[in-house]
């Protein structure tokens, strides 16, 4: 059973507050979990709580979540049985009562539910893997690793916000995540000679100033074949274009329903989003698109699906917020084929596994990710392979806390072959 629940503040990858949890158990094991926070958040994600005192952290503090852990969900939940993470979750989302999460918070609330899964692996003494996905079968996630940034991520030229490389013909994860390194070694070497600065953003990404998106692609197809791979054979492009924000930048200027590429000073029609997407996967080796379309343009997003959903996967993140009820949706509007699954976007770990399996029993993919705002916890790696994610989106390979999951991956996989 549950003994006692303590939080405390720590920090994440850009020096911003956020919740670490750990969780007691009478017979003597620990779990420990934190949670990730977000550069611009999905306006239908789950309510992270922040403090909003201005003399701390530039109201960024997280002391009020970690009053919530300490002084009410750990009484609440002392005396429950650590494995009953369904009971767990669903008596937190009760007693927060909210549809999002906003008065207990769901950093509160996900670091409880996390550091209760960790427990309860350590209790039974099964890798966390194994506890959430049982034993048998697992196969590992192909990495989606972040080498060029742009949009909200970046001060340069480009407009997508992620530029990511996709390891598809690799024989093992081991071997997918040396080629990836690799590709974001030599594309370092090629923007070095081409004078271009090869300094990395907040998410680990290059940000050379481009003469637009599509040269990023260019080059890092370029940087794939000078590794010695093929496109499409070996490797493959994934993007996350984040266009809500280009949608919301349309909005603020008066142009409702279009897209403002606001670092090009271009403003295109939905219709101009799908011929270039569709232009874009004529000529390059595309795995994915993700938010290819904003959140609210449901119109945008069915005719982004009927040229291109048999094609190229078309992921959406801000669109579902790794939400059931934001899938259900989607689901009937039979927009998109794949999702975006952030823990932190719904807030427990029994409704992302909800969720996770709400999009396979319909045919969609689901690509475990990590956020702009991370810590050095693994879960989404243990995650990734519980549910035999095709997918994993972990960041980049030049910083600590992406390279961090990616090595527990490794580990698992070795693992696996025993
Ligand atoms: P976020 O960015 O974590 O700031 O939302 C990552 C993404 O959009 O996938
Ligand atoms: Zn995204």
């Amino acid at each position: 059973g549950i003994e006692d629940i303590f939080a405390h503040e720590i920090l994440d990858s850009r020096g911003i507050p956020t919740i670490e949890t750990e969780v007691y158990t009478d017979d003597g094991n620990i779990g420990r979990a934190s949670v990730p926070a977000v550069t611009s958040p999905g306006q239908y994600e789950a309510h992270e709580l922040r403090d909003g005192d201005q003399t701390r952290y530039m109201g960024n503090g997280v002391l009020k979540a970690v009053k919530v852990v300490n002084e009410h969900l750990a009484e609440k939940l002392t005396g429950m049985n650590v494995i009953d993470q369904e009971a767990i979750d669903r008596k937190m989302i009760s007693l927060d009562g909210t549809s999002n999460k906003s008065k207990l918070g769901s950093n509160a609330i996900l670091s409880v539910s996390l550091a209760c899964a960790h427990a309860a692996a350590n209790a039974l003494g099964v890798g966390l893997y194994q506890y959430i996905g049982g034993i048998g079968g697992k196969k590992m996630p192909v990495p989606l690793v972040n080498v060029i940034s742009g949009g909200r991520h970046a001060d340069n030229s480009l407009s997508f916000q992620e530029f990511m490389i996709a390891p598809i013909g690799a024989e093992s994860f081991k071997q997918g995540l040396m080629w990836c390194a690799q590709v974001s070694h030599t594309l370092k070497e090629l923007l070095r000679d081409s004078g271009l600065s090869a300094s990395f953003s907040d998410v680990g990404g290059y940000v050379p100033n481009l003469s637009g998106d599509e040269e990023a692609i260019r080059l890092i197809v370029r940087a794939i074949q000078k590794s010695g791979y093929r496109t499409g054979e070996h490797f493959a492009v994934a993007i996350d274009a984040a266009a809500g924000e280009m949608y919301n930048e349309a909005k603020a200027v008066g142009e409702e329903g279009q897209y403002y590429f606001w670092k090009q000073n271009r403003m295109l029609t939905r219709e101009d989003m799908v011929k270039m997407w569709n232009d874009y996967c004529r000529k390059y080796p595309i795995l994915s698109i993700e938010d290819g379309m904003a959140e609210d343009d449901f119109e945008g997003w069915e005719v982004m699906t009927d040229k291109l959903g048999d094609k190229i996967k078309l992921v959406g993140d801000n669109l579902f917020v790794t939400d059931k009820l934001r899938l259900k949706k989607g689901l009937d509007l039979k927009i998109a084929n794949s999702i975006i699954i952030k823990p932190n976007q719904i807030g427990t770990l029994t409704e992302t596994l909800g969720t996770i399996e709400l999009a396979k029993t319909n045919g969609y993919t689901p690509i475990i990710s990590c956020r702009s705002g991370e810590t050095g916890d693994t879960t989404i790696a243990d995650i990734a392979v519980a549910v035999n994610a095709k997918y994993i989106k972990a960041g980049a390979l030049s910083r600590g806390e992406s390279v961090q999951k990616y090595n527990r991956l490794l580990k698992i996989e070795e693992e696996l072959r025993y």
